[in-house]
């Protein structure tokens, strides 16, 4: 317990340390927002780092191991599938849900991979990217001052996104060197207050995968708190050494108080497309299906249909891509071990956090993670930009490894020279 009120200390402090950031920018709430500024729930945030280190990136014409997107192409299916629906009529509004097609062939990957049951017409809603369906969730559950439980670290779009509902972020830490959930401490963070709790597995940028006895622990927290569970699945398909993906929502007592989220971005090499898709029960599905409508209408119809089209590719497709993948990310870890960091090697998802303690290097960092492009040409993203908690991830930098092996290569030529 006493780890948690120390932990819940330094995530206040961390606040102020945003706050510090923002200070005098266009996002500090405290300036006449006549003269510029913006509303005060912008006062917590600021430009998304990852972005940030993609144009210092191209300034730098540095290798970018930053952003998470791959170097590569999407399949040819998918290309050819929208080249077709725009040349045949498939430009306008699509129902707000997203395609029929496009549902059933989500509903037919659900039960597919998961045996789960989801009804198209009521329970998938296609999205622009998971980005949007994680908002769209959490503002159709959270009133004011309801807390949110975040397991950090964290993807940077999970802070605004329950800032923007108007939530109250809670961090539960995920302790480096292998990333587990202590479920105590867990336990601990669950109050009369939370409303939801946000799981990512595959993890961004852990690359930890939560086993069954942690979804297990979580499940039977949720529904002793009568709380929510949002998941962020996009990385489901890339995963390592057999470590089964198991979604929460296949956990005994959670199909019901779980919002089951994914997207084509990572899995099809389609980031640029913004598709993702909300599985959900009622009356959850209804909920958010109301906040996406008026949000974005839908998600881009031509792109839609190209979707439909990815998912019915066979099983060899999904193995090419775990091949291809646990290639990259051996060469990673040989990489960042041979440059002298020390790393855990990732279950899924194509991340790599690496200690730069080793270095002689004289900062946090973000002066590392300004100087690694500058002076060696390579763009990684600063570790405590997915921490809430002060003083959490000064010692790691994430380099991103969805790239072709010459890519990965030459960055080891950077970097190890
Ligand atoms: C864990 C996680 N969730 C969500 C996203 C964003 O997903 P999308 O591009 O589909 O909005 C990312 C992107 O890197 C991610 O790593």
């Amino acid at each position: 317990m006493k780890r948690l009120d120390e932990h819940e200390a330094r995530q206040d402090t961390r606040i102020m340390d945003i706050l510090e950031t923002t200070k005098g920018s266009p996002f500090d709430a405290r300036f006449d927002p006549v003269k510029g500024g913006g509303a005060q729930r912008l006062h917590m945030i600021r430009e998304s780092f990852i972005r940030e280190m993609t144009r210092l990136a191209i300034t730098h014409s540095a290798i970018n191991l930053s952003q998470g997107f791959p170097d590569f192409d999407p399949p040819r299916e998918a290309i050819e599938a929208a080249h077709q629906a725009l040349e045949s009529g498939g430009n306008q509004y699509t129902i707000t849900w997203g395609t029929p097609p496009l549902r059933q062939a989500i509903a037919a990957k659900m039960q597919r991979w998961y045996g789960l049951d989801f009804d198209p017409d009521q329970h998938i809603t296609v999205t622009c990217g998971v980005t949007e369906a994680i908002l769209a969730t959490l503002m159709g559950i959270i009133n004011t001052d309801d807390e949110v439980i975040v397991i950090e670290p964290y993807h940077e779009g999970y802070l605004p996104a329950i800032v923007f509902a108007g939530g109250v972020p809670r961090f539960v830490p995920l302790e480096s060197p292998d990333y587990a959930l202590d479920l105590d401490v867990l336990r601990a963070a669950f109050n009369s207050r939370t409303r939801a709790i946000l799981i990512n597995t595959p993890h961004n940028p852990t690359g930890h995968i939560f086993t069954r006895e942690e979804l297990e622990g979580i499940a039977e927290l949720c529904q002793e708190f009568n709380v929510v569970a949002v998941t962020d699945e996009i990385y489901e398909h890339i995963i390592y050494d057999g470590h089964p993906h198991i979604p929460l929502a296949a956990i005994p007592g959670m199909a019901e108080r779980t919002v089951t989220i994914s997207g084509l971005g990572k899995t099809f090499a389609m980031t640029g497309w913004r598709l993702g898709h909300a599985c959900a029960l009622n009356p959850l599905s209804t909920i958010l299906r109301t906040v996406h409508d008026f949000m974005t209408i839908c998600a881009p119809a031509p792109l839609q249909a190209a979707c439909a089209a990815v998912l019915s590719l066979p099983d060899e497709y999904y193995t090419k891509l775990r091949a291809d993948y646990t290639e990259r990310r051996d060469k990673m870890m040989s990489i960042v071990t041979k440059a002298g960091f020390t790393a855990h090697s990732p279950e899924g998802a194509f991340y790599v956090m690496a200690d730069f303690s080793g270095w002689d290097f004289d900062g946090n960092d973000y002066s590392f993670a300004r100087w690694l492009p500058a002076n060696l040409g390579v763009a990684v993203v600063p570790g405590s930009c997915f921490y809430g908690t002060k003083g959490m991830g000064k010692k790691t930098v994430r380099f991103a490894f969805a790239k072709k092996m010459e890519t990965l290569q030459a960055a080891e030529d950077r970097l190890c020279r």
